[in-house]
């Protein structure tokens, strides 16, 4: 964090057509002391799973959606490529286009295109806890089509959300994809949903990326796969500790897990202890005991079926206009407008 100090904590232009907006810092980085004394002091281990996305958990995230098990980045990908048309035609235009966890914004890039074909100018707007991950992917997208504008949020999406920081004038397609959604549990998913509904206008559009309910064999190597690349961007969550907070955890000491739990749609993921020992943490003036066998609950990845997504989009004011799925059935985007 100390690398990535904002120069001010409004706005900045980065290029003619590219602004950056920074969440204030000090901020942030007593918001991730505050989290990993809570998550680590509770009687059931856990932490953040938004604290995976600094810039090398970014990097090994975009890894991950390389690996042959990881199914679900070209799955949604191959529903964008086919539909994006269909997304657009239904939603009805002239858009703006804003994205929850943009990442390298790769999948974007075809909704990008197919908007940039039905009109003349297109103003995007990512919202990304990675500032990296964000102001590279941004730089790279107004390099590639130039009559795209990005205002760009380094942020958590609460923040921007809420704080109607965001300024749009044309109808809104909001992209969150990746089944990002999953990664909460059910009501504070509903409550963000709510906040996007509620940032928006009568008509506009989200469209929401999520994985389906499948075969358990499935959903495990999706999540630990062979590699190992999913257990080094969990286990760089306690890296990131050591480096941030002067913490002392042996990296090696800890195995990734993964487990489907069929009774709440959830692969949720672990690190766990392979023998006892005590972990310090200078910033925290901490010192964290771990028993053998025991584990950090660091995320939940929920999945749907088109009833979860009916019922999602309804408590939280949004109505289903349409819903694609790849091929094989393993992913769905669904269409939702703002009642
Ligand atoms: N949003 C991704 C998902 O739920 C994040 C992710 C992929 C992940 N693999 C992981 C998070 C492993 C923790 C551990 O699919």
């Amino acid at each position: 964090m100390r690398s990535m100090v904002a120069k001010s904590d409004g706005l900045k232009s980065v290029g003619e057509r590219l602004q950056l907006y920074r969440a204030p810092h000090p901020h942030a980085v007593a918001t991730f002391a505050d989290d990993v004394r809570s998550g680590l002091t509770a009687k059931r281990k856990y932490l953040p799973p938004k604290y995976l996305y600094d810039d090398l958990g970014s990097a090994l995230f975009a890894a991950i959606c390389e690996l042959p098990e990881y199914y679900l980045t070209r799955s949604e990908t191959e529903i964008l490529q086919r539909y994006a048309g269909e997304v657009l035609q239904t939603l009805g235009g002239p858009i703006e286009l804003v994205e929850l966890g943009s990442g390298s914004a790769r999948k974007t890039r075809l909704v990008i295109e197919e908007a940039l074909r039905r009109q003349e100018r297109l103003t995007y707007h990512p919202i990304d806890i990675s500032p990296g991950a964000l102001l590279a992917s941004a730089n790279s997208l107004v390099a590639d089509y130039d009559r795209l504008d990005v205002m760009a949020y380094a942020s958590d999406y609460f923040e921007i959300l809420a704080t109607s920081r965001l300024r749009t004038t044309e109808r809104v397609l909001v992209l969150f994809l990746g089944s990002n959604i999953g990664n909460y549990e059910p009501e504070p998913a509903r409550a963000l949903l709510r906040a996007v509904a509620t940032a928006l206008r009568p008509g506009d559009g989200l469209l929401l990326g999520a994985d389906l309910k499948k075969a358990r064999r499935t959903l495990e190597l999706a999540y630990d796969d062979p590699t190992g690349v999913t257990a080094a961007f969990n286990r760089n969550l306690l890296g990131r500790i050591n480096r941030e907070l002067d913490g002392y955890f042996d990296l090696r000491a800890f195995s990734h897990v993964a487990h489907y739990d069929e009774s709440r749609g959830s692969v949720d993921s672990f690190l766990e202890a392979a023998y006892p020992h005590e972990v310090a943490i200078g910033a925290l003036d901490l010192v964290v005991p771990f028993a053998a066998g025991e584990r950090i609950h660091t995320e939940s990845s929920h999945k749907f079926s088109s009833a979860d997504i009916g019922r999602i989009a309804a408590d939280s004011g949004f109505r289903v206009a349409s819903g694609w799925r790849d091929e094989a059935q393993r992913f769905g985007a669904s269409l939702l407008i703002v009642n």
